[in-house]
């Protein structure tokens, strides 16, 4: 399994949806997981009111199965629709701990024009661990999942955000 694998398969979704909106998050998990060795928890998030609710994910059960926006590094990035890479999640003070093994993270939100629908969060064991690759990687994905939520809701697609459209 590769990260291009599951963005072909998610062109794929978008260009025709034949899977439930559900299962695709699932696989998506699943094959982030599968391909990056670094990513040691790999969850999707959704927005529920003012929250952020846990999908599904590969990893350790977490407490934080559900997130106040604002809150934590994931409720800050779904706040600010973009994402968040910290090196050292012990030297951030927005962190919430769900693991003692965890070192650094990434949180990418998925946004459809100007709604955050959800994010990605990804931790890893490893200090430092995501550079541009890991974002560009997750960026993609998210867009790809932003476009597919639109198509499950049967809402007209968004204008895409400046340098979107991967
Ligand atoms: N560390 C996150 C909470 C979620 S766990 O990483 C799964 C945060 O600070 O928001």
């Amino acid at each position: 399994m590769t990260a291009a694998a599951l963005l072909s398969y998610l062109d794929t979704q978008v260009a025709t949806p034949t899977d439930a909106w559900d299962a695709v998050l699932r696989r998506t998990v699943d094959d982030l997981a599968a391909a990056c060795t670094h990513f040691d928890w790999t969850g999707i998030y959704l927005v529920e009111g003012d929250d952020l609710v846990l999908g599904p994910f590969v990893g350790r059960p977490t407490e934080h199965q559900r997130i106040r926006i604002g809150e934590g590094i994931c409720g800050a990035a779904a706040a600010a629709g973009a994402p968040i890479v910290v090196d050292d999640v012990a030297a951030d003070p927005r962190y919430l701990a769900c693991f003692a093994s965890t070192k650094s993270e990434i949180v990418v939100p998925i946004v459809a024009g100007a709604e955050v629908l959800g994010e990605i969060d990804v931790d890893s064991d490893r200090p430092a661990t995501f550079g541009p690759e890991d974002l560009a990687t997750l960026e993609a994905v998210a867009a790809r999942l932003a476009r597919l939520s639109r198509l499950a809701r049967r809402l007209p697609a968004a204008a895409e955000a400046p340098g979107g459209g991967r």
